[in-house]
């Protein structure tokens, strides 16, 4: 989401006459973009502002400004602890920031815009506060061409009890399909051949058109494989409850749609869930395990984890490491529990679980996870799939080694596993088939097929 968000404030500020720069000393405006997930996010920002306290005095006239989740959370308190800030500007208010850097640069002093929270007023007025930034894109404006974001859902109703994203990104709202569709047929006829649609629960999905038909995930699934161009289509990130049989055939019949489903389970114990109020059992998501196992056999599920959450006890963890281990993800990702004033969790329970008690646990689910997607890579070896080609490796890029004819290149299946090979930079945004002969837990290398290949030895990817 932040990606996305960072992506359209940079074309916005483009088309007024602003361009990136790695340098800081050539920036007139530097804009952090935040997240408040974590703490620990949260204390980076405050920390890289920190580094730039000598630099405002030293250069008054530059704009220095955090926009974001954390923007949103913290509001006039980062200029109590950076006073030095110029900008404060909310998710829902980020299409005002070149008329706002114009303000601050008019000498109209500093600017704060954000949404209202959610006790701020009755629900109408909240939405109304929350704007999506969805400008249709100029092509010329975006970073990678041929993959894009489209976002098709903003804010959160669930209310774990954990996490900070419904008070700062604000009310769950489904976008009106047709814009959507729009917005995808526009950036086909611009290059794109990998849409990805994000919201924070992108699987509850659910808008009504002017027409008064009700739209939901599989419906504009169906829509999105028709757009010529498109050829691979991907949803972030999931709700466990709202994976429907409609949805789960959705995804098996689309060949556009990726075999690639990311759901957050977040703990393998009843208790731990029931605090969480993530509102559904152990039991309710194994059973969803086994629709998508049944459903779209060979796809890959990835999930996200949070250990030490408050009074989890050894047992109850062990129960998460049991899941994981039962439902062979593809990988997960492993967080440590991070008190976020604000939430109920904050409000009715102790964070008690010490430091080391959450970083051991986080390590050891962490090894078992990373010897399940080991074992599923290494069935990948010899097998032929398609990867499109995303770019130069970090690793080439890190070591200078990435001109030339023949660089080392990565990508991802249709399953969303990542691939290295060697090929030439003019390959990159193409779909190619790859043999694969050599894994390691996160990352497969293959070898771009040249010969035709028998279709006994094709995978899902
Ligand atoms: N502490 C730790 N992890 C969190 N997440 C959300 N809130 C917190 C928190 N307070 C994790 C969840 C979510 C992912 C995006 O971040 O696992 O799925
Ligand atoms: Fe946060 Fe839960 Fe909403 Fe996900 S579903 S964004 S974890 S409140």
């Amino acid at each position: 989401m932040n990606m996305l968000d960072s992506e359209l404030v940079v074309a916005s500020l483009r088309k007024q006459g602003y361009q990136l720069t790695d340098s800081i000393e050539e920036a007139d405006a530097l804009l952090f973009n935040t997240c408040s997930v974590r703490e620990q996010a949260e204390n980076k920002t405050y920390s890289h502002l920190g580094k730039l306290r000598q630099f405002k005095i030293d250069n008054p006239e530059k704009v220095i400004g955090v926009m974001g989740c954390m923007a949103q959370n913290h509001q006039k308190k980062i200029f109590q602890r950076a006073p030095y800030v110029d900008l404060i500007v909310g998710p829902g208010q980020l299409h005002q920031i070149p008329e706002l850097i114009k303000k601050i640069e008019q000498g109209e002093g500093r600017q704060i815009e954000v949404s209202l929270g959610r006790r701020d007023g009755g629900r109408e007025e909240i939405i109304r506060s929350h704007e999506s930034f969805d400008p249709l894109r100029d092509p010329e404006m975006r970073p990678t061409p041929f993959q894009a974001f489209i976002r098709i859902q903003i804010g959160c109703d669930k209310f774990c009890t954990y996490c900070i994203v419904p008070s700062v990104r604000g009310p769950e709202q489904g976008r009106n399909p047709h814009d959507i569709i729009a917005e995808a047929k526009h950036l086909a006829l611009h290059d794109t051949v990998e849409i990805t649609l994000i919201g924070q629960t992108v699987n509850s999905y659910k808008a009504v058109d002017q027409d008064g038909k009700l739209w939901r995930m599989s419906d504009l699934l169906g829509e999105l494989q028709e757009i010529d161009g498109i050829q691979r289509i991907k949803f972030v990130t999931n709700y466990p409850n709202d994976m429907t049989d409609d949805l789960l055939c959705a995804v098996r019949d689309l060949s556009k749609v990726s075999p690639y489903l990311h759901v957050p389970a977040q703990s393998g114990s009843e208790r731990i869930l029931k605090r969480m109020k993530r509102g559904y059992t152990v039991a309710q998501y194994r059973d969803m395990m086994h629709r998508i196992r049944e459903t779209v056999p060979g796809a890959a599920v990835s999930s996200d984890f949070i250990v030490g959450f408050c009074g989890e006890t050894d047992e109850e963890f062990q129960m998460t490491v049991d899941l994981v281990e039962e439902c062979r993800f593809k990988n997960s990702f492993i967080f440590k529990y991070s008190e976020r004033e604000g939430t109920k969790g904050a409000e009715m329970y102790d964070d008690d679980i010490p430091h080391h008690v959450k970083k051991e646990r986080n390590n050891r689910l962490l090894e078992i996870q990373n010897q399940i997607s080991l074992e599923d890579n290494q069935d990948m070896i010899g097998h032929t799939v398609d990867v499109l080609i995303e770019g130069i490796s970090k690793t080439a890029i890190r070591k200078g080694e990435d001109t030339g004819p023949s660089v080392q290149l990565t990508g991802r299946t249709h399953c969303d596993r990542i691939v290295v090979c060697e090929g030439n930079p003019r390959q990159i945004g193409h779909i190619l088939p790859m043999t694969i002969y050599e894994t390691s837990p996160h990352t497969l290398f293959g070898e771009v097929v040249t010969e035709a290949c028998g279709p006994e030895l094709f995978g899902l990817g």
